[in-house]
């Protein structure tokens, strides 16, 4: 199988995208690190893993406190070995309008918004280099949004700290593609549509139900490890655009989800 003895974290692992993500690995024979603060639901998606076969290991860490972040990655490597794809996977989607709310609300969900994605990717990334760089390649692949798409128009998304996160790791995505390709480390990344989790739940219904599924998010980070270790580096993939799913058609999270495994 394509993940055979590799080793591969998701954060954000508990619900969602990033359950999926670590099921799939799990299908394809890796061992897979848990990274969440929801620490039931996180055992939930430890059993599904073990269900496939292959060891789980969830630990409970929060993605905004970078000395969590570092132990947690070297509790991977020395437990399971060795760390082969990292999935920037954990964020939070929180008001944080200017004219909603107080001052320190305010601040303090930009805040968290800023430091579980932009900043958890980062400490992540930077604890779990040295050791793919060890196993002698890697992947990192960051959960985006078609938010960062160029074609995408602005609406007017109160998540302010969540949009700037994502343009973040979207510069991170480019930026450590060419610092990390002389390591054989590809990094990549994934910007879905809308996507019917418990994050797009508690904003619209109706759109999450017209939205792709998180399966089809977790294609689209496989199709990317498909690739191979000479496939492209620094991409962000849109998959699923919202428009499309507001269309009678419907989303074209899958098709688009499976042309990944053809990028050039
Ligand atoms: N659902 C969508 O429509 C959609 C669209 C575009 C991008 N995304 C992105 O996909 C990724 C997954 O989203 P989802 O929809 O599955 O979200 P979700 O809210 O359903 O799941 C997010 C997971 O992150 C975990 N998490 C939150 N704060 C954390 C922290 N401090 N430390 C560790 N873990 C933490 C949660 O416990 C949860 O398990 C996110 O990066 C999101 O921005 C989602």
């Amino acid at each position: 199988m394509l993940l055979d003895n590799k080793v591969a974290i998701v954060t954000g692992s508990a619900i969602g995208i990033g359950r999926a993500i670590a099921v799939a690995f799990a299908e394809e024979g890796a061992d897979v690190a848990l990274l969440d603060i929801d620490s039931a639901n996180n055992a939930e998606t430890a059993a599904l893993v073990r269900a496939k076969g292959r060891r789980a290991l969830p630990l409970d860490c929060d993605m905004a406190e970078k000395g969590q972040v570092r132990r947690a990655v070297a509790d991977v490597a020395s437990q399971l070995g060795r760390i082969d794809v990292l999935v920037n996977n954990a964020a939070v989607y929180i008001n944080c309008a200017l004219t909603h709310g107080d001052f320190s609300t305010q601040t303090a969900n930009y805040e968290r918004s800023i430091a579980i994605c932009a900043l958890g990717s980062f400490y992540a990334a930077m604890a779990a280099v040295p050791f793919m760089k060890a196993a002698g390649g890697g992947n990192i692949i960051n959960l985006a949004t078609e938010h960062v798409d160029m074609d995408h128009l602005m609406t007017t998304s109160p998540a302010t700290g969540y949009d700037a996160a994502k343009f973040a790791q979207w510069r991170q995505t480019e930026a450590w593609a060419l610092e990390l390709m002389p390591l054989g480390i590809r990094v990549n990344a994934v910007c879905p549509g809308a996507t019917d989790t418990p994050m797009l739940r508690a904003v619209s219904v109706p759109t999450a139900e017209r939205g792709m599924k998180a399966e089809d998010v977790a294609l689209a980070v496989m199709n990317i490890l498909r690739q191979g270790p000479d496939g492209p580096t620094g991409r962000s993939y849109l998959i699923g655009p919202s428009k499309s799913a507001m269309s009678p058609e419907g989303t074209t999270g899958r098709k688009d989800a499976e042309a990944i495994l053809n990028a050039k």
